[in-house]
């Protein structure tokens, strides 16, 4: 006698074996399969199943379409997805679509079946809906299991899209307990970094006494750290976060990177004093991979992006050998425009894009020959056109680089006036954003102070008599406000050398 029927589509011949084993194994289910949506369809017309799962992309008919029709056939049928954990995105939106639930890869034996136990007792009692008695009962039960799933589905989603806007390991690991104690219904969570036998606790909520840096040997972190796998620690073993005894189970999560276990989740002291359920180990498992995933995508983006910022750094610096007048220009500007970005209070946001982008501004200038560059005379209207072109030609330098867009302003409209009679484009006022209107006046006051080939350096007064001369027209008046506040502004600083790592 098995306990239920099950329906298991999907297009992956390893998925359709290893979900049908589990569940026929382990559920003691009849279970049948089909390739892809068009076979799920006829074998639902034709035979009663108690449970579908479904992959949603496949070929013919894809999991969304066939979703949308078994609903259409069978409105109480219940469906779940099969997804990627990167997929969750998609999980959520078949929710709404009307899955029931999702599962993902790689599957957990004990959630699948206990999810097909649930769904098919759900089934039944849709299945009960006869007696005006059991339909109200039958429904209440639904009613709550769906808003519990719901809720859970939901946070998740909310906390993965934040993690996913934290792109500073040091934000993440502030975030990831108050995220925790958003997902599960737990008082106290605490999140350290292992370092060699020692937990270095990065931040906690509700967990009194704990030290900042623990020893764990022969703990149930190292027990933890050693498999890579959680844990749920039963009260009354020693705790080397606080050199007690646990009174209430403690739920502890390994972070793992590249089978690696950096740092532990500790969840633990729920309000009704029980143990951890299936799912919510579950559901916290998925945070922490999630958790995970972002500390190791953070890692990689900035090896790239160091790797990338050294590459542009070595063109400007070709750039800048090239005319000795222009050495270190750059350096200077963003000196420069971080002094003004600080007086005015700017986000560290647009002090990163300043940082950066001061650096770049003019590394178009690689494409602008060295006869028209360094020429020690006027130039004629032609070579003065050639030398316009910089902002463009830099500007399609960094284009295919995806995360310099912000920097990519910087570059294109630093020769913008606010009077619309600058160039490339002629923009005007708050046309121009307002980091590339900060950078505008430190390009001019270090230009006029630098010495060029055709003209000696002016003296610092000079440079911000023109400068004033140029509020409205040429510069924003804020920024050339701030700038005279600033020490360089004031003439308290001399020219240095500074470096934007
Ligand atoms: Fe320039």
């Amino acid at each position: 006698m098995h306990n239920g029927k099950i329906l298991i589509v999907d297009d992956d011949p390893f998925v359709r074996e290893f979900l049908s084993e589990i569940l026929s194994d382990k559920g003691s289910y009849e279970v049948d399969v089909a390739v892809d949506g068009l076979e799920g369809l006829e074998k639902i017309g034709r035979q009663d199943y108690d449970v579908v799962f479904t992959d949603l992309c496949m070929p013919r008919l894809n999991g969304f379409e066939f979703l949308r029709e078994v609903k259409r056939l069978e409105p109480v049928l219940p469906v779940v997805v099969i997804t990627g954990f990167s997929t969750i995105e998609n999980a959520v939106n078949a929710m709404r679509e009307g899955a029931s639930d999702f599962i993902e890869k790689p599957f957990q034996v004990d959630k699948v079946v206990s999810l097909a136990e649930r769904l098919v007792n759900q089934k039944r009692l849709l299945g009960g809906l006869t007696s005006k008695k059991r339909y109200r009962l039958s429904l209440e039960t639904l009613n709550a299991q769906l808003f519990k799933t719901l809720q859970e589905i939901s946070t998740l989603h909310t906390v993965s899209t934040e993690l996913d806007n934290l792109y500073d390991n040091s934000d993440i690991y502030r975030r990831v307990v108050e995220m925790a104690l958003k997902l599960l219904p737990v008082r106290e969570a605490l999140f350290g970094i292992i370092d060699g036998n020692r937990l270095k606790i990065k931040s906690s909520i509700g967990v009194p006494n704990f030290r900042d840096e623990i020893e764990f040997r022969g703990s149930y972190i190292e027990r933890v750290v050693k498999s890579r796998t959680h844990l749920v620690v039963k009260p009354g073993e020693f705790n080397p976060v606080d050199n007690s005894r646990i009174t209430s189970p403690i739920l502890c999560i390994p972070i793992n990177i590249n089978g690696e276990t950096i740092g532990i989740l500790n969840l633990s002291n729920k309000p009704d004093g029980s143990s951890f359920t299936d799912d919510e180990i579950h559901l916290a498992l998925n945070f922490v991979q999630k958790v995970g995933l972002r500390l190791e995508n953070n890692a990689l983006y900035e090896t790239v992006y160091s790797n990338l910022i050294n590459t542009l750094k070595s063109l400007v610096a070709i750039i800048e050998a090239r005319d000795p007048y222009t050495k270190q220009h750059s350096e200077r500007v963003t000196l420069y425009s971080l002094e003004i970005a600080e007086m005015i209070g700017l986000s560290n946001e647009e002090k990163e894009v300043l940082k950066f982008g001061g650096y770049l501004h003019d590394i178009g200038k690689i494409g602008v020959r060295d006869t028209i560059l360094l020429k020690p005379g006027r130039l004629t209207p032609e070579e003065m056109a050639e030398v316009r072109l910089h902002p463009l030609i830099g500007d399609r330098i960094v284009q295919p680089v995806q995360f310099l867009e912000k920097e990519r302003e910087l570059i294109l409209y630093h020769h913008e006036r606010i009077d619309g009679r600058g160039y490339p484009y002629g923009l005007k006022g708050e046309e121009i954003p307002f980091v590339v209107r900060i950078l505008s006046v430190a390009d001019a006051y270090d230009a006029m102070t630098s010495s060029r080939a055709y003209r000696p350096a002016k003296p610092h007064e000079v440079a911000i008599e023109e400068i004033k001369y140029g509020v409205n027209t040429q510069f924003d008046k804020e920024v050339v406000k701030a700038f005279l506040n600033t020490e360089t502004g004031k003439g308290r600083k001399k020219k240095r050398k500074i470096s934007v790592d």
